[in-house]
This record gives C-alpha cells, sequence and structure tokens, in this order.
C-alpha cells in the first residue's frame, strides 16, 4: 500500500522524486507556492506552505527557523500535533495553527527580512521530513518624487546642459525611471545617468530635448511618479520663411503689381520668438528700412521695378540668426494696360467717327433726295395735264437717277378718250392724257405721301 501510493505520489511529482528518494520513499510533499516574498514594513505578512502526507500519521512536527546574512540562524517557532511552542522572544510576532503550516508574521520590521526555513517531520512507522525556502524582503513604500531641474531658468541648446533630480523623501530600495511624455527614455549618448539613476543630464540640450519629463521611483512593493517638468530651450530661429499678403511669390520671387501695397512677413520657428530686420540692397548699398515681424511695402513708391530685400531674422538669446533674400519685382501692369487700351482705341474711335460720319451723310442725303422727289411729283402733277408738255417732258421717264425712283409702281393703260375713264378701285391712280388716241403704258409711281396730292388732282 505505502509503495503504491509513493510511486503515484512520485509519478505526481517528478521534480521532487530524487529528493524523496534520497530521503527514503517518503509520503510527504511540502511546497512553497513563491519562494520569494516582498513584504511592507509594519503590515503583518504569511508566509503559506502547503504539504500532503499519505501515509497514516501518529505525530506531526512543524518548524520554523529564520536565516540572515552574518547572523546565526534562530528558531522561531514550533509544533506537534496540535500545540504551538513560540520562542518566547517572539511570542507575539509569530503565529502557527497546526496542522496548517503557513507562518504568520504579524507587523513586518526591516529586521524580519531573511530566508525562512521551514521543515516538517511527520512520524508513523517510520519518520519521514521535508524542507522548504522562502526568501522576504521588507520594504517601506516609496513616497511621491519630487523633480528638479537645474537650470531652473532653461538652457541655450547646443551650449546649455539640463540637470534633473529625482528626490524621494520615503522608500527603502528606490529605483528610477526617467520618462518622457510618458516613455521610458532610452539611453543616448547626450543623457549622462548618475550611479543610481537618481539624476541626469543633457550634455548639450538641443531642440529636441523639449518635452515633458517625469520620473518614476518604484521599488518592489510600490510606485509613484513625480510631476512633469518641461524645461526651457532656447534654440533658433529655423527655417525663415517670407510671405506676403498680395501677389504672386515663385520661389524667392514676389511679382507685385505697381501701386500695390504689400505687407511683407517674416516666420521663423524660434525660442524666444525672434526679431526681424527687414534690409534694402542696392547695387552697392544695404539699408535697413525696418524692424519687427513685417514691414509694408507700397510699390508705388519705388524707384526701381525689380528690389531685392533680405530678411534677417535673430534671436537674441540663442545669438543665432538666419537670413533669407527676396526679390519683389514690381509689374507695371497698369500703365500698359492703359497705353494699350488708348491705342487700341484710337482706330477704334477713328472707325466709329467715320462710320457716323458716313451714316449722317446718308441720312442728309436721303432726306434732301426726299426733299428732291416731293418737289418733282408736285411739278409733275401740276405739268401733267397739257399733253404737249408731257410729251416734251421725259424727266419722269428719265431715269438719271435711282433715286428718283423710289415709290411703289404700276403699269396702267392709257385708255381712248372716247372711253369712260373709269376703272374700279384704281380711280385714283388713273391719268387723264386727254389727247391720247392710242393706248401707252405709263409707269405710275405711289409714293404714300403723294397719294393725298393725287386724290386732290
Ligand atoms: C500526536 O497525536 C497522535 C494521535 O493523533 C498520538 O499518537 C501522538 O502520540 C501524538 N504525539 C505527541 C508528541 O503528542
Ligand atoms: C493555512 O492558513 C493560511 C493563513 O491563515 C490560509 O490562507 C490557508 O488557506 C490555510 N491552509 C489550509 C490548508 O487550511
Ligand atoms: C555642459 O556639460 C559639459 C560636459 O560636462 C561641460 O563641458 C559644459 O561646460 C557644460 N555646459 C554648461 C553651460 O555648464
Ligand atoms: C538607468 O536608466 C537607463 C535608461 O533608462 C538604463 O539603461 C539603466 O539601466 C539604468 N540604470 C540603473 C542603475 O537603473
Ligand atoms: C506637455 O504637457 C503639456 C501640459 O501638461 C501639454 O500641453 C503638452 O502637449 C505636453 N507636451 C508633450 C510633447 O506631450
Ligand atoms: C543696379 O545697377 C543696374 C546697372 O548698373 C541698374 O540698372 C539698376 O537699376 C541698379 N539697381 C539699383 C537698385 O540701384
Ligand atoms: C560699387 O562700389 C564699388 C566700390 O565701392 C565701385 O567700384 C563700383 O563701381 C560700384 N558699382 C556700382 C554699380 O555702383
Ligand atoms: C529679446 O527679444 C525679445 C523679443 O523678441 C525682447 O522682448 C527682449 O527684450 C529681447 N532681449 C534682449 C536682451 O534684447
Amino acid at each position: 500500500m505505502e509503495l503504491l501510493s509513493c510511486t503515484q505520489n512520485c509519478l505526481r511529482c517528478p521534480v521532487a522524486f530524487l529528493l524523496l528518494a534520497v530521503a527514503g520513499c517518503s509520503a510527504l510533499r511540502l511546497s512553497v507556492p513563491s519562494p520569494v516574498i516582498h513584504g511592507i514594513r509594519g503590515q503583518p505578512l504569511t508566509l503559506p506552505v502547503h504539504y500532503d502526507v499519505s501515509m497514516s500519521t501518529s505525530s506531526i512536527q512543524i518548524i520554523w527557523i529564520l536565516e540572515r546574512a552574518q547572523v546565526p540562524a534562530r528558531y522561531l517557532i514550533t509544533s506537534v500535533n496540535q500545540s504551538v511552542m513560540p520562542d518566547l522572544e517572539f511570542q507575539h510576532k509569530f503565529t502557527l495553527k497546526p496542522p496548517n503550516a503557513s507562518l504568520l508574521i504579524s507587523s513586518l520590521l526591516l529586521s524580519d527580512e531573511g530566508t525562512y526555513i521551514i521543515k516538517v517531520n511527520i512520524q508513523g512507522k517510520t519518520t519521514v521530513s521535508a524542507t522548504q525556502k522562502i526568501d522576504v524582503s521588507v520594504d517601506v513604500p516609496v513616497s511621491k518624487p519630487m523633480l528638479q531641474m537645474e537650470p531652473a531658468y532653461g538652457a541655450v541648446e547646443h551650449v546649455g546642459n539640463v540637470t534633473f533630480k529625482c528626490l524621494v523623501m520615503k522608500g527603502t530600495r528606490v529605483m528610477y525611471q526617467w520618462l518622457k511624455d510618458g516613455v521610458p527614455m532610452e539611453d543616448t549618448s547626450s543623457y549622462v545617468f548618475s550611479m543610481n539613476n537618481d539624476s541626469f543630464t543633457i550634455v548639450p540640450v538641443t531642440k529636441s530635448d523639449i518635452g515633458n519629463y517625469s520620473c518614476l521611483a518604484k521599488n518592489f512593493i510600490s510606485e509613484m511618479e513625480s510631476d512633469v517638468v518641461t524645461p526651457t530651450i532656447y534654440y533658433g530661429p529655423y527655417g525663415l520663411r517670407v510671405f506676403s499678403d498680395k501677389g504672386l511669390k515663385v520661389g524667392e520671387v514676389f511679382t507685385i503689381d505697381t501701386g500695390e501695397s504689400v505687407r511683407f512677413d517674416c516666420s521663423a520657428d524660434s525660442n524666444p520668438p525672434n526679431t526681424c530686420a527687414w534690409i534694402q540692397r542696392g547695387n552697392n548699398s544695404t539699408e535697413i528700412i525696418n524692424y519687427g515681424p513685417y514691414f509694408k511695402l507700397l510699390s508705388g513708391k519705388v524707384r526701381h521695378k525689380t528690389v531685392d530685400y533680405l530678411c534677417r531674422a535673430y534671436n537674441n538669446i540663442t545669438g543665432r540668426g538666419e537670413e533669407m533674400q527676396f526679390t519683389v519685382i514690381i509689374t507695371p501692369i497698369d500703365p500698359e494696360k492703359l497705353s494699350q487700351v488708348t491705342s487700341s482705341l484710337f482706330p477704334l474711335a477713328a472707325i466709329t467717327g467715320v462710320s457716323l460720319l458716313i451714316i449722317l451723310s446718308i441720312g442728309l442725303l436721303f432726306v434732301w433726295k426726299r426733299y428732291q422727289l416731293h418737289k418733282a411729283i408736285h411739278w409733275k402733277l401740276q405739268s401733267r395735264r397739257p399733253s404737249t408738255e408731257y410729251r416734251r417732258t421725259p424727266i419722269f421717264s428719265g431715269h438719271e437717277d435711282a433715286m428718283n425712283d423710289f415709290g411703289i409702281y404700276e403699269f396702267v393703260a392709257v385708255p381712248d378718250s372716247s372711253l369712260p375713264h373709269r376703272v374700279p378701285g384704281l380711280a385714283s391712280n388713273i391719268l387723264h392724257i386727254q389727247d391720247g388716241s392710242c393706248t401707252i403704258y405709263e409707269v405710275i409711281q405711289h409714293v404714300p405721301e403723294t397719294q393725298q396730292d393725287d386724290s386732290h388732282s
């Protein structure tokens, strides 16, 4: 029976096999869930232990011993069956509740650190024993660290160094970790860490070191992060740019129209903000025309059509500067356009004038002709009765001028004088030729205004 259970146990726990084999084929299995336990000073701590016995037992003995470096091992407490026998020195400190082998430590002191050893003896037909160890550390929790920065007023890029110090008031075995913008910092060549990492220096600072720094202080039982500190780093100016509110910019050439008032702005990445000086460049001379973030150019007041300017950005803390040259081309679009307009206006005006003149003269001519026609018809109607005169006057059949022929025409057969002179509807249009013995045709011209005259006749 014993042998069978032993083999079963040994099969279940091959690691313990050797131990058990050495201790004789034992029916005792002793285990600790965690071989290392971090305790907090002032707080109670339990050292949990489990053991299995698979044989008929008469007595169970539990012994706890504390081992510390450079100090002789110390007996703490023991129990046989249900009776507990503490070391009287630690009577109230350690508690054991057999058959539970776990040890309770009432209130941890820093001096309670060490290796706790448990030995369990089982007495049956034979006596078997087992031993386990638990390393216990005792720490004080860290308090919230304070982060100090030197120099507090900031540092100039590429010149100054900034040192951060993490101060922790309480806490044992404190380890320090540095975070930049919440991310653990990598060790780089410009960082110099102290031995225990409680401080570090950036040598020298650059613009890229701008960020939110914090330190994380921690030990086995706690961790606390400091407030964030942002170093002031003076840098720049970088990336100087000049831009205008009007006009066309191609590269560094601005094209603006004559008469326009254009504002030029400079911007650069700089801390503190840079100042700008605006310089006009002649062929041989330079002239500072303005200080400040912008200047206004009144293109009408510039003598030359192409002017070179220089914008000089300056950071008075870093002592650095950056320049940018740009060219302003003032396009004389307006005068050109004006001259174009006038030059194209002249022939146009001439054409218009001439056309007007022609139309006017045609109109006049027409009026005159009409007047002439009136006169002529009057004359004709008056001179129609005497046939001799009619025959003798070829003026109306003769067509010297087409302008005279204006009107509506009809052919009319001139009837014999014997026939009644009536043609219905055309009565007013029939001309009476008194001495006509043969049929002749006459072209009768109707001029709307002359109808009245006809009917009168
Ligand atoms: C422990 O208890 C068992 C019975 O449960 C008994 O036989 C044995 O003698 C006891 N041991 C001691 C040391 O009292
Ligand atoms: C032994 O005691 C500890 C602490 O009181 C407890 O957590 C554990 O469950 C106990 N073990 C057994 C087997 O009763
Ligand atoms: C920054 O640190 C370097 C190296 O320690 C040192 O040479 C330099 O003088 C320091 N600069 C300032 C402004 O303290
Ligand atoms: C100090 O911090 C750096 C960077 O986080 C790390 O590489 C190094 O191991 C730390 N040293 C100690 C002693 O904690
Ligand atoms: C640093 O912190 C400030 C305020 O806490 C925040 O406005 C800023 O965005 C942070 N900077 C970075 C780089 O995270
Ligand atoms: C520079 O010189 C050129 C030729 O000598 C002249 O045409 C131009 O107007 C000059 N520009 C200025 C700004 O004086
Ligand atoms: C510029 O100045 C130099 C000497 O100062 C002179 O020799 C040269 O002729 C000048 N050029 C113009 C365009 O004024
Ligand atoms: C530096 O420039 C800032 C503004 O750009 C100005 O307020 C400050 O007075 C200047 N400091 C010096 C020492 O000129």
